[in-house]
């Protein structure tokens, strides 16, 4: 039953791209968030960890790193940090002129409308904003009184206007959730329509309120890549960090599911440890090449290339 749903989707992902995954290069920028989401490691209240940004240097030197092994997106995710995206902007002008070709998609949270503009006109062509949860109520069990399911959601609208290319999604598993919530979930994405869905098994982080709650289903996860790929044939669905923390075999087991995008953390060494969203994440930093041959060889094991 579990095996037909993801041949399924598998079929309707080959169909589309053939046994084609896109890689990303995801460069986490920052880790200083002016939010305290609940679940989240790197919520403002962590004082435990320490806080950094990247450098234009450090940014330009790991765009360079992944565009010499091949990788044509650079994904720049970090904390909500609105002065700080508003200047990241000059980086995001020089990343489009060094590598004109390059994708450039930005997760940094909601920021002002102006703020998405300028980045826009910077160079930038996507942008992932989580919604995290469709169902109010349960969206305010995740996150402080000052956020709004609504206000992020108008965000979203705001990104497409401005013509970049968006991507939603959520945590599977994340505290409180209910089935009717993941259903509502599937609706609100059914009825956007991102180009991009960015979804997860929820891990529970020791640093947070909810760090006592169960970490969400690794099967659960694999089952809404393979119900969106169905709904929505042509989405880039990255088969996600967090779901190979949960499994060794997650990345491939994604695939097989449906999800047609990996993406290779590109985030250097140093600064890596960090960026903990959740416990367990980017234990060990492997150096850029060997962690590309290893994905690779992973893929070929299931017959896919790059
Ligand atoms: N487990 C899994 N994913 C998490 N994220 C944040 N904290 C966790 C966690 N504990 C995800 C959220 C957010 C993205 C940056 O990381 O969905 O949008």
């Amino acid at each position: 039953m579990e095996e037909d749903l993801y041949r399924n989707a598998r079929e309707v992902a080959v169909e589309q791209f053939g046994h084609i995954i896109w890689l990303r290069a995801l460069i986490e920028w920052s880790n200083v968030c002016r939010n305290d989401c609940f679940y989240c490691g790197i919520r403002r209240s962590n004082t435990r960890l320490p806080r950094y940004t990247l450098s234009r240097e450090d940014i330009l030197a790991c765009c360079d790193s992944a565009w010499k092994l091949g990788l044509r997106t650079f994904v720049l995710q970090g904390g909500e940090n609105p002065p700080a995206a508003q200047a990241l902007a000059e980086t995001v002008a020089e990343m489009r002129a060094s590598w004109p070709e390059a994708a450039i998609t930005l997760s940094l949270g909601e920021l002002p409308q102006e703020t998405y503009a300028l980045l826009r006109r910077s160079g930038a062509n996507r942008y992932l904003l989580r919604h995290e949860s469709a169902n109010p109520s349960h969206y305010a069990r995740l996150h402080p009184a000052p956020m709004q399911l609504e206000h992020r959601l108008a965000c979203l609208h705001e990104l497409r206007a401005l013509g970049f290319q968006t991507g939603m999604g959520m945590m599977v598993g994340s505290p409180f959730q209910t089935t009717d919530d993941l259903v509502a979930d599937i609706r609100l994405i059914e009825s956007f329509r991102p180009e991009m869905i960015g979804l997860g098994p929820f891990i529970p982080h020791p640093d947070t309120p909810l760090g006592n709650y169960p970490a969400g289903s690794a099967e659960r996860t694999l089952r809404l890549y393979a119900i969106l790929r169905l709904m929505l044939p042509g989405a880039w669905i990255p088969s996600t960090t967090a779901l190979s923390t949960l499994r060794p075999d997650g990345r491939t087991a994604g695939i097989l599911a449906g999800a047609n995008v990996l993406m290779p953390n590109f985030t250097p060494a140093r600064q890596r440890a960090a960026y903990a969203l959740y416990e367990g994440k980017n234990g060990v930093a492997v150096e850029n090449a060997a962690m590309l041959t290893q994905i690779l060889e992973e893929l070929d094991t299931i017959g896919y290339h790059v």
